[in-house]
This record gives structure tokens, sequence and C-alpha cells, in this order.
């Protein structure tokens, strides 16, 4: 860092009373966006005293700029503050959430997403957010599958690396970049039956190689900061986990940013029985290395006791304080605290970045499925849209809406009547989300079935009912939807009018009779301010869809955990004997696999080349399979490489994902698909946990997506490095 920064911060620190130190290390909650059960109050007289030095929750340029100006004018010392929100997928344009983006297997997409909703966020002031959310997530129970990169580490890391540096920018100084913050660290999405905040227990080799990549890629990329997950790991909470926090994040990955508390979970260290008082609580989570108190307090009233008790010492507090003005520094907030928030965005910026959220959306949505190619629509035709989220704008939204207003986006209705006419589209919502129906809606939609060609049944969740404190014992579809959807997949079935069901959920829900039922499903996910239209673009043929589901969709609840990287155990499935391991009553394999998405063209992948039979640790191989669109409509491939070590010292999974890649083709068209696979990425944790390059052969599996069966293979010996 510069010296001028070094002097800077010496300074500051040389002069910053105790309650200004611990003000730098204290994040309070501004607003009214409520992201937590406890709320801060006023912090105005605070910031003024110059003992809250950050802030959470503030929207709009002004409210954010008069928070500054107390700071930064009307505090002793000036030292402005760090203002941060839940930038998720987007702040007033909103993309699809996270979960659903991940479907677009795009790093450069990833990115981009990234950098406008940095630009939107930072045109209000703001200068960080809480994200990326880089949990890997195998159980649909979790609320917060939506928020995250879905079940693979790979995948996790790769968007860690592509949101870091979008959200990031080229320079943390530049008026646009927000720093972002890879949370929640870590294995939070291991919370035992899905339920929110509850205990992680998991084995060092599932942190190692399943959790903690995307931490280690977000860190690699430079992340600004670390967010400890609220949950316990085998007993010690995370946010006093001194081994994963100084020792591996600090020590291991050399991260020296700032580590921010989650809300409120330094003082629930209490709730963990580890802490008896705020002073403890407080002492134990400086200690194991986190800079920033989220919403406790504990560190302004808890520290200065543990510093009287000798738990920590002044040296300990400094050193935090300094990680936090050097953040400070580098986002340029010495330099010109209202750099960000003084220019508001030109409607033409905000026109063009709805116009990019339309085809994230169109490419971020996965058809599960699409009998007699009902889809695309032919035209002219008449649509009914049905159900209870065919005309619901907030919904859209998802979790974590930002400041985006609740009647913002665009809704299934909207977007099909805007791009067909008026007059073809008609819609009756029929129920409400839980499926009560109140006015007769029933009755009405099922006389639309009859005036109509298609339906388009709009059912799933409600935005609330995943993210945060969102888990569902039985993601399913919702009270008496089920009942409504079968009495109009009854009438269309008499009618012989073809049901497009468009599911919208934070997760993948598990309703196989609705799969069977439909003639085409659209998994929507929630796609943003564009939902309606990206979906009337796919609807119509306008755009080809190309999403490909970054989970495995279960058949029962009873088999999540469902994830493609499991290990082959010693008793593989066998339905010709007995004593293998299998269920009674459901199959093994899901519904539709991790990768599973179709599009309007038809792709056939043949002739799998590797370029190298035998490669060492330094090594790197290009794998290449050609991709032949024989349908009839031009579309988007994506190829997924794996890799299965079929003879290790440790047993590894049946299919590891180490790249995938797209390709765009015309009909009749090939093309290839080159991957690059560099050898030391063969590597696996050994016996003693360290990685190890393990001579012999590894298979190299490529194709749509990780239902082995449809996999083209080849062989690839790893020899000992040359003497
Ligand atoms: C709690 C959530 O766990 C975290 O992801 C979020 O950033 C904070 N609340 C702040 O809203």
């Amino acid at each position: 860092m510069a010296q001028a920064a070094v002097n800077h911060i010496d300074r500051l620190l040389r002069e910053m009373s105790l309650a200004e130190k611990l003000g730098q290390l204290t994040m309070t909650a501004a607003g009214s966006t409520v992201t937590g059960p406890t709320l801060a109050g006023d912090s105005t007289d605070a910031i003024r005293a110059g003992t809250v030095g950050n802030l959470l929750n503030l929207t709009g340029a002004a409210a954010v700029r008069d928070m500054q100006r107390l700071a930064v004018e009307e505090s002793r010392l000036g030292v402005p503050l760090l203002i941060g929100f839940d930038v998720i997928h987007g702040y007033r344009t909103l993309f699809p959430i996270p979960l659903a983006e991940a479907a677009a297997f795009d790093p450069d997409l990833w990115l981009l997403t990234a950098r406008e909703a940095a630009k939107e966020a930072a045109a209000d002031g703001l200068a960080m957010t809480f994200a990326p959310m880089l949990d890997v997530a195998r159980d649909p129970r979790w609320g917060r599958s939506a928020e995250g990169p879905g079940e693979d580490p790979y995948v996790g890391a790769r968007i860690a690396e592509a949101k870091v540096r979008g959200f990031q920018g080229g320079d943390l100084a530049d008026g646009s970049s927000l720093a972002a913050c890879a949370k929640h660290y870590c294995a939070y999405g291991a919370v035992a039956a899905g339920r929110d905040y509850a205990s992680v227990d998991i084995s060092d080799r599932t942190l190692r190689e399943v959790y903690l990549p995307p931490f280690t890629a977000a860190v690699a990329s430079g992340v600004a900061s670390v967010m400890p997950a609220f949950t316990d790991l085998a007993g010690i909470p995370m946010t006093a986990n001194a081994a994963l926090l100084k020792g591996w994040l600090r020590r291991r990955l050399g991260f020296n940013g700032v580590i921010l508390s989650d809300y409120n979970a330094v003082a629930e260290l209490i709730n963990h029985g580890i802490a008896a008082d705020l002073a403890q609580a407080a002492a134990l989570a400086l200690q194991a290395g986190v800079d920033i108190d989220m919403m406790a307090g504990a560190y302004r009233h808890g520290l200065p006791i543990a510093l009287d008790r000798g738990w920590v010492s002044s040296a300990d507090i400094d050193e935090s304080v300094r990680r936090v003005l050097t953040l400070k520094w580098k986002l340029g907030l010495f330099d010109d605290p209202y750099r960000r928030g003084s220019v508001a965005e030109s409607a033409e910026a905000l026109a063009t970045r709805r116009r990019f959220a339309r085809g994230v959306a169109a490419r971020s949505l996965v058809m599960l499925k699409n009998d007699r190619d009902v889809l695309p629509v032919p035209q002219p035709i008449r649509l009914a849209v049905i159900g209870p989220l065919g005309d619901s704008a907030a919904d859209m939204r998802g979790s974590w809406w930002c400041a985006a207003a609740p009647e913002g986006p665009v809704t299934v209705v909207a977007g099909l009547r805007a791009a067909m006419s008026e007059a073809r589209v008609a819609f009756e919502a029929g129920i409400d989300i839980e499926g009560a129906d109140a006015g007769g809606g029933t009755a009405r939609a099922l006389d639309l079935c009859a005036q109509t060609d298609a339906i388009v049944l709009c059912l799933g969740e409600a935005a609330t009912l995943s993210g945060e404190a969102a888990s569902r014992a039985h993601p399913l579809l919702l009270g008496r939807q089920r009942q409504f959807a079968e009495t109009i997949f009854d009438r269309a079935r008499v009618l012989r009018k073809p049901v497009i069901v468009i599911l919208f959920s934070g997760r993948p829900l598990i309703v196989p009779w609705l799969i069977e039922r439909a003639d085409a499903v659209l998994a929507a996910w929630f796609l943003g301010s564009e939902a309606g239209n990206a979906l009337a673009d796919v609807i119509t043929g306008r755009v080809s869809p190309g999403g490909r589901t970054p989970v495995s969709w279960a058949r029962s609840v009873g088999q999540i955990p469902l994830f493609f990287g499991a290990r082959p155990g010693g008793r593989p499935a066998n339905p010709n004997d007995t004593y293998t391991s299998k269920y009674l009553d459901v199959a093994n394999d899901p519904l539709f696999p991790f990768g599973h998405g179709l599009t309007y063209g038809r792709f056939r992948l043949s002739n799998l080349q590797v370029s190298r039979e035998s490669v060492t640790e330094n090594d790197t191989v290009a794998v290449r399979v050609d991709v032949t669109n024989e349908g009839n409509r031009a579309a988007e491939e994506t190829v997924f490489l794996f890799i299965h070590d079929k003879l290790a010292s440790v047993a590894r999974p049946l299919l590891e994902l180490k790249g995938f890649g797209k390709i765009r083709l015309e009909p009749g068209q090939s093309g290839a698909v080159t991957l690059p696979l560099a050898a030391k990425d063969l590597r696996f944790l050994g016996l003693n946990l360290e990685p190890v390059f393990e001579p012999g052969e590894v298979e190299i599996l490529v194709g749509p997506c990780a239902d082995r069966s449809r996999l083209l293979a080849a062989t690839l010996h790893l020899a000992p490095a040359r003497a």
C-alpha cells in the first residue's frame, strides 16, 4: 500500500480514542430495510461521536450522502463511513437470483451482472456489497439455496472469480466499484436437515473438497472481505472459529482483507453456548479474526470490558482497525467520500441495463421438458395464462430485492401481451399462492381453458418462500396448488390443449407428478426485473432457452441430499442384487440431473479427443468434442467436462466437474468445443488431506449433463514426473 495511506492510518490510530476505534469495528443498520431480527434505531448521534463507523441497509443517494456527511463533516476525526448492502442479484434492476444465474454457465455473464449491479448501487453512494454468496447447497429444503451457486464446488469457484471481479471492477477506488464480501465462510449450506441456522457437522475432507473451493477462488481473485457463517462447525461457531478464520483463511489462503461478522452473530455466540456475555463473545470473535461486528454492538460495549479483563489487547484492536481503515482507503473513501453517489445514472444507462437483464433472464431459465415441441408456440395463437404467479410482479424479484420496487418487474402476462398482442393473452390467477380460491377463480380458469389454444400455467413459490429463514421441510408445491393444477390438467386433457408450466422457485422443487403431466416445463426460478419479457422471448421462440440446472432435481424428499458428485460405495446399486445401495420405493437417480436443460436445437456430440494420452503434473491437455445441431432452430449447447478417477488411494466421486463451455450453432451446423484441462487439477486430497497427483488412469467424460449414460469417454494416463 502507498506510504501516504500507511502514514494516514498510523496517524488516525494514534489520535483515536478506544471508543472511536471500536466505532470503526462496528456496523449498524440504518434506514428502513430490515434483514435481521434486531434493529439499531437511530445511529446519527453515534456517527457524529465516531462510535459507529460502518452502516448497512441504507438506500437512496440522498439518504446515504446525509449519513456520510455526518461522519465526514461532523465527527471529530472525519473518518468516512463504509456503507454496505446486500446487492445480491442487482440493485434497482434485478437480474435472476444467483441460483438461476448459475444456470447460464457463463462466467462472462456472471461478471457483467455483478458489474452492472455495482454501478447501480454505487450510484446511490454504496461502497460494499455482502456478496457473492458462495455456499454450495445440496439440500433443497434450505431456503438459501436460492442465493448460491448450486451443488458443485467447481461452479462455485468460477462464480466466485467472476463476481468478485465484477463487483470490484479493475480498481476498488473507482466510483463504480463495490467491495465484495465472500460469504458465508464456510459450509453454511450443510446445515442439518436443511434448516436455516442449524448446526453443521461435516468431515474435514468434505469441508476442503466441497465447501472451501469457492472461497479459495474468491481470495485468489482479491475479494475485499469475508463474512463468517452464522453456523457452528462441529461445535465451533464460525464467528469464533480461529482455526478456520485466522488459521485457514488468513494464514493458509493469505487473506488480509476485512472479516465482517454476520448480522448479530457475535452476540449469538451466547446462544451457541460458548460465551457467557457480550464481553466474552466479543473477545472470542476478535481473537478468531473478526474485524467488524455487524449489528451486535458487542465490540462497542463488550470489548472495553474484555480489554480490562485482559482477554484482548489494544494491539488486537488496532490490527482490526487498521484493516478497516485500509479498506476504506482502497475504496477511495478518504480521497473523496462522495465519489459514489454524486452522479445519478442516465435514463439511457438504466434502459440499456434493463435490456441486458432481459437477455440474462432468458439465458438463465431452464427448459426441463418440451414434449412434441410444444415450445416455442406457433403463431398466431391464443394463450391462457393461469395461476397465481402469472401476474405477480413482486414475486418475480425473488429474495434480496434491494431497491427494486415491487411493481417494477414485468410479469408473464405483461411480457406475453407485449410480445404477442393484448387480445391474444387472457389471464386468470384462479387461486392465490397458497392455493386458496376465494372468489370462483378456479371456475373462471377452467372456462378460460375452453377459449384458448394453449395454457401457460404459472405455479410455484412466492419470492419470500426462499432465501434466508425460508427453509421448507417439504419443498413441494405449496398448499392446494397441486389440486388446482390437477384440475387444469384434467380439463386441458379433455379439451386436448397443451399445458406449458412455468415453475417459479428458489430451489429445485420436488414435483415429479407435475413434470409428468405437463407438456412443457420452464424452470423460471426468479428471473428479476425482466422475467416476463424473457419468458415471452422463449415461449414465442425469439430466443432459444439455454440454461442448465446447477442442481439435481430430486424425485422424492427422501433422496435428499442428492448430487452428482457422490462416491460409488462398496455395493453400488444393482437392480438384480438385493444387497446393494438403493431404496425399495424410489430410484436412486434424480428426476433431472445437474446440467439438464433443453434447447430449441437438437445437439449431437461426437468424436471426443484428448490432445495427449499421458500427462505429468505440470501438463495441460485440450479436451475437444464435435457438436452438431441436428435440429431446425439455432441454439446454444452447453458441454460439461467431468472426470472419474476410478482407482485412487481415497475413493473418488463418480463424477467431478472440471470444465464447461458453450457453442451456438445454426440448424445443420457443426463446430467443436475445446476445454483446457490442467493436470494439476486432477490432483485430489490424499490420505493426509494434502493434494496428491497419483499416477494411474483417469476417465475423461464429456457430455450435456451429469447423466453418466450420456457422456462420451476417453482415458488419460497420469504419469509420475519425469526425472
Ligand atoms: C444475514 C445474512 O445471513 C447475510 O447474508 C446478510 O448479508 C446479512 N444478514 C445482512 O443483511
